[in-house]
């Protein structure tokens, strides 16, 4: 009987060592080092049973005017969300893992894409039965039926599937679920990660066949398995949102044929994710009257403008210590921004509870949120409400100034597009719009806006 052949692998960084040991030496993480079988047989290779090997190209340095571009035609994934994150749509024989926390809709994103895609497509489940499948697919509605359904997580069953199919795109659920028979470590396991990515990496780049494939994470947020996975593949999508709210936004970590400033936004509904294509006119609510603590913020995704609605809620602090918290916004730069009211603008919030909400379960970075969050602080602590059509774009500093924030005339331009008659930006901003319907207020200091507001 060969010898068993066991490997020690840093289940964080996934490097390979010869011997256990408490620490890994290329990561430094503590106690992540497990230990795995791996047996390999001479060759490992898609075409397992292809018993000829195609010689191999030896290739050549060409001068860079001289390589070709023509052939970079990439398939339209009649969905234009997903198009845009990936820069145009899908490269041939490109590798896409899409990653994300549990029940965020993963599955039913790329089973929608699959069943609206006018090529032949394999999703490869190992993780749901067909029948499951099916169901999903009935709830979404499909338009076409040229998407093939297969449950194995072998990869080189799957890939005599793929021989005999010969689809244009191939998707996986997920990478985790898969084995190859070159090794002997259980699913999800780094050199079986490692092992059935590199199986799927030749697979694409030989046959020029994009392949998509779904990771699960850690619940740190990173994409489950090592580091180098991420390096693998050309693409790395992310997709999150708040399993609570119906908005999801796919979001470009890694993108080799595209920038990765771009964002998707999507609608989860009974029948599948709609993708949203006018994302601020769902996240303003729409109210009856004004309300006291509201304030409207334009801000930027990626390379979109978004206009956002902040609430915040100030009321008397009843036990000794103030509770401040802070959804979708982080709670330091929130308690930053009640110091310098405090300072500048002489309002004692420290004896008040604040509470701050970002609608539509949004995350925002964006620091052009700053001057909508204290008007909406103020507002609230008046009980005046802000005039409804009036919105926010400028980052507050340490001191109270109202500091400038990137492509402020983009921002402007959604606000008039959407309907705003008034936006409050720095002093600074350097503007050049002529003829705007919209009044833009501009304002060098916090103490500015409370003479305005209140
Ligand atoms: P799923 O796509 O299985 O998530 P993942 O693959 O990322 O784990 O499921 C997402 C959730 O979406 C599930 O809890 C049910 C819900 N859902 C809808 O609300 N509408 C639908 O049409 C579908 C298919 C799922
Ligand atoms: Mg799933």
């Amino acid at each position: 009987m060969a010898k068993v052949k066991t490997t020690f692998f840093c289940q964080n960084c996934g490097s390979q060592f010869s011997k256990w040991q408490g620490q890994c030496t290329a990561c430094k993480a503590w106690n992540t080092i497990v230990e795995e079988v791996v047996q390999k047989p001479e060759k490992s290779d898609w075409k397992a049973n292809n018993a000829t090997t195609p010689t191999k190209r030896v290739s050549k340095p060409l001068k860079i005017g001289d390589i070709d571009t023509t052939e970079d035609i990439r398939f339209n994934t009649e969905d234009t969300e997903f198009n845009r994150v990936l820069g145009g749509g899908l490269v041939p024989g490109s590798l896409t893992l899409l990653g994300g926390e549990p029940g965020i809709g993963k599955s039913t994103l790329l089973l929608q894409i699959a069943l609206k895609l006018p090529f032949k497509t394999l999703y490869v489940s190992g993780e749901e039965s067909q029948k499951q499948i099916k169901m999903r697919a009935e709830r979404i509605n499909p338009k076409t039926n040229n998407c093939y359904i297969l449950t194995e997580t072998k990869t080189q069953n799957i890939f005599r599937q793929i021989e005999a199919l010969e689809p244009d795109i191939v998707v996986v659920d997920s990478i985790q679920t898969l084995h190859s028979d070159y090794i002997e470590s259980s699913s999800g396991s780094i050199s079986q990660i490692k092992e059935c990515t590199t199986e799927l990496i030749k697979f694409a780049k030989e046959t020029a066949t994009p392949v998509i494939l779904i990771g699960h994470i850690t619940k740190d947020g990173h994409i489950a398995g090592p580091k180098i996975l991420e390096h693998m593949v050309d693409t790395v999508l992310q997709f999150e949102g708040d399993r609570n709210h119906v908005f999801r936004i796919l979001r470009a970590h890694k993108n080799r044929f595209g920038s990765t400033n771009e964002l998707g936004i999507y609608e989860m509904q009974g029948s599948g994710l709609r993708e949203v294509t006018n994302p601020s006119e769902i996240l303003i609510s729409k109210k009856d009257g004004e309300l006291s603590g509201n304030a409207v913020a334009a801000t930027l995704e990626g390379m979109r403008p978004l206009m956002i609605e902040v609430q915040a809620l100030v009321s008397s602090a009843v036990y000794g210590t103030p509770q401040r918290s802070a959804t979708g916004f982080n709670a330091k730069r929130l308690n930053m921004l009640l110091a310098v009211l405090e300072k500048r603008a002489g309002f004692r919030l420290g004896a008040k509870d604040v509470f701050l909400n970002i609608t539509g379960g949004i995350t925002v970075d964006d620091p052009a949120i700053d001057l909508a969050v204290v008007a909406a602080i103020l507002s609230s602590n008046e009980d005046e409400a802000l005039p409804s059509d009036y919105c926010f774009a400028a980052e507050v500093g340490l001191s109270g100034e109202v500091r400038p924030v990137q492509r402020v005339e983009q921002r402007i331009l959604e606000a008039e597009k959407l309907g705003f008659s008034t936006i409050f930006v720095s002093k600074y901003n350097k503007i050049s719009l002529k003829n705007t319907k919209i009044t833009i207020q501009l304002i060098s200091k916090v103490e500015d806006l409370v003479g305005i507001l209140v």
